[in-house]
């Protein structure tokens, strides 16, 4: 019998590509120079490089969700459902990504971290604008949230522009009512800047869709993909809050706040109330 691994070798092809003198590289199309020295830890510390990576990777992620999710506004905004849903799912496996990405956190130890976290000073991920605005495109509006934000003019400018705006819900609930559900004028016409309040017709509008489904298939396809949206988000609010507590315990947070209560706190909001309450009164 042969060894299926040969002499673990694989020889070069004559056609690959290895001159880059003139020639775009992988590097140079995804500007790697700047991504890959953009790691400056600031103690002697060998877990720093893990806790500046994850956060790095994190909001690269981010990024990506929020360019998805800006696009599935546009989509409801259009009636174009189709492209909606392809966004909104490839929403829920990076928000996947980004909770998995806990179990690598878990590694380090509350000693590990306390050797390191004197050097971050009050800088804290409560100060993310990636995932702020992740918050207000799905509809977690919450204007206080902005100051941390103002020593940042363009930061600044955008996340005023985005909680302006209506979120992936209002537009959502906006094409319930184009879909001739009736849905009071007060939401529609709502200060989109101020958080969402749960709302009577827009909870009957939503049964009519769960009891009709085949009448309103795109608006129930709709409203379970915006169901595991939330449920996603959930679960990285939750392993970001249980590995907060297993590695700083009720210690204060290095943005200022109670920390882990603090935290838990987020739990109790819904980007899509009226999702949830519906299922009461099926
Ligand atoms: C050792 C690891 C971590 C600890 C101890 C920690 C701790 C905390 C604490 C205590 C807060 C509340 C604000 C404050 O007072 O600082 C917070 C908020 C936050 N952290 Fe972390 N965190 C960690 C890792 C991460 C990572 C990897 C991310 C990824 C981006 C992240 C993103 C956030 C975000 C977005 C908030 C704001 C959450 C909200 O507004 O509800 N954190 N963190």
């Amino acid at each position: 019998m042969g060894c299926p691994y040969n002499n673990n070798y694989r020889p070069m092809e004559d056609a690959i590509h290895t001159d880059f003198k003139d020639d775009m590289s992988y590097g140079d199309y995804l500007n790697l120079g700047p991504i890959l020295s953009a790691q400056n830890p600031l103690s002697d510390q060998h877990d720093e490089m893990l806790f500046i990576i994850i956060h790095q990777a994190s909001e690269l992620w981010l990024k990506l969700a929020g360019h998805e999710l800006s696009k599935a506004v546009q989509n409801i905004q259009n009636g174009d459902f189709g492209h909606a849903f392809k966004v909104i799912s490839r929403v829920k496996q990076i928000l996947n990504q980004l909770t998995q990405s806990w179990n690598i956190l878990s590694t380090l130890t509350p000693v590990d971290y306390l050797k390191f976290r004197d050097a971050l000073g009050h800088s804290s991920g409560f100060q993310s604008y990636g995932y702020r605005k992740i918050e207000f495109l799905l509809g977690n509006k919450n204007e206080s949230l902005l100051q941390v934000h103002e020593n940042d003019p363009l930061v600044y400018q955008e996340l005023k522009q985005i909680i302006t705006q209506p979120s992936l819900y209002d537009v959502t609930i906006q094409a319930l009512e184009q879909n001739g559900l009736s849905i009071d004028k007060s939401v529609l016409a709502r200060d989109f800047s101020q958080p969402y309040q749960s709302n009577e017709s827009v909870l009957k509008a939503w049964l009519n869709v769960y009891q009709n489904a085949d009448e309103h298939f795109n608006l129930y396809e709709l409203a379970e993909k915006l169901v595991d949206i939330e449920d996603s988000f959930q679960q990285w609010r939750f392993k970001h809050m249980y590995t907060v507590q297993r590695i700083i315990g009720n210690k204060v947070g290095t943005g200022g706040s109670s920390g882990v209560g603090f935290l838990k706190k987020a739990l109790d909001i819904s980007f899509f109330p009226e999702l949830f309450e519906l299922r009461t009164h099926l």
